[in-house]
């Protein structure tokens, strides 16, 4: 089949350079598959056909739209570490719903895409976690939304801590402990995140409706459960691993697990309690969002936080999972496991 994978690649006199992440994805669908790289960057330039990396050959082609068999956006927004490329799926949040909005009318009709663009689009946005809740069958940690600063300095004086996150964010960006000495901060924050006014009908200027602010209590033993991440494929799950600050470190109170040096990442077995809701919330999230019956999400990241016993979900992750396939977090057979099962994903609705 011939596999899109929207994702970052740099072209430099050295050659053609990938996402460390995204590696170990792409030569495994190469094995059965032709894999071409298409860069949210490169929008514009999409049409009838489309500028890509050939990553087999490793040389720019472009192919005709209408070949296209399936497309991946798994590895969105992955840093490409040997270029210095350090950009995340929110920094280019913009050129990403254009080259979505772009891939629709180029594909031909019925293209599957993994995972499907309404789930990305519910991601894309911690209002997800509000549904959720709402369900009442899933623990998350509690979440408030909130678009008054007289809310904000209530909770700010309460004498608990709490947490102020805006929806769409990634790496921590813009989380905020409210506390008294940061009552400040607050007007800003808010300005900051505010829901913005609907604008034309583009598909990113709809998908930004869908910011503002959550509030969550402080959990304050994050650090000493660490935050799990477990990866699911097709209801399964294939991957898990514990963050936690490394050893000796006195780290700041918001760890943006995963993106710091400060933090250590092992493999985790995960607890009973654990697996039912990493498995419940894999599908509360596509019986929420999936539009089309056929096509639920294959693959995501759930995080986890809280006790073993008592975990909470903190974040699922449905557009850019990484799980750490690029790392040495896991062994050689678990990878290749969930590449596997990963790539059943892309002949599943042929
Ligand atoms: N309610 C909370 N209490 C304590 N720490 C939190 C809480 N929510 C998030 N954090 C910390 O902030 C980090 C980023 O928050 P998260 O919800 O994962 O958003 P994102 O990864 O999209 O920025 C987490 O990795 C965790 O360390
Ligand atoms: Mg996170």
């Amino acid at each position: 089949m011939r596999v899109v994978v929207a994702g970052e690649y740099a072209v430099t006199d050295k050659g053609m350079f990938f996402s460390e992440e995204a590696i170990p994805i792409l030569d495994h669908f190469s094995g059965n598959h032709e894999v071409f790289v298409v860069r949210p960057q490169d929008h514009a330039e999409v049409g009838e056909e489309l500028p890509t990396a050939h990553y087999q050959t490793r040389k720019p082609v472009t192919i005709s739209g209408g070949s296209v068999d399936v497309a991946y956006f798994g590895v969105v927004g992955h840093k490409i570490h040997s270029q210095g490329l350090i950009n995340g799926y929110v920094n280019t949040l913009k050129n990403v719903w254009a080259l979505i909005e772009r891939l629709q009318t180029t594909l031909k009709r019925g293209v599957p895409t993994l995972n499907p663009i309404a789930v990305m689009e519910a991601n894309t946005s911690k209002r997800y976690l509000l549904d959720l809740q709402r369900r009442g069958d899933i623990r998350v940690i509690p979440t408030e939304e909130v678009d008054s600063i007289d809310r904000l300095v209530e909770l700010s004086r309460s004498g608990e801590l709490f947490l102020a996150k805006p929806l769409i964010s990634e790496r921590a960006k813009g989380a905020t402990i409210l506390t008294p000495d940061a009552e400040g901060e607050l007007e800003g924050l808010l300005e900051e995140y505010r829901r913005p006014e609907q604008m034309n009908g583009t598909l990113y200027n709809r998908v930004v409706s869908a910011q503002g602010i959550i509030v969550q209590p402080f959990i304050g033993d994050i650090n000493t459960h660490g935050e799990r991440k477990v990866g699911v494929v097709d209801g399964k799950i294939t991957l898990a691993r514990v963050t936690r600050l490394a050893n000796g470190v006195e780290g700041p109170r918001i760890v943006a697990y995963g993106t710091q040096d400060a933090v250590e990442s092992v493999e985790y077995e995960l607890g009973p309690e654990e697996r039912r809701l990493v498995e419940r919330a894999y599908h509360a999230l596509n019986d929420l969002y999936t539009r089309e019956e056929r096509l639920p999400a294959h693959f995501v990241r759930v995080d986890l936080i809280g006790p073993r016993n008592e975990p909470m979900i903190s974040e699922i992750e449905a557009i850019n999972p990484h799980i750490g396939v690029g790392e040495r977090w896991f062994s050689d057979e678990k990878i290749k496991h969930h590449l596997r099962q990963l790539e059943k994903g892309l002949s599943r609705y042929h």
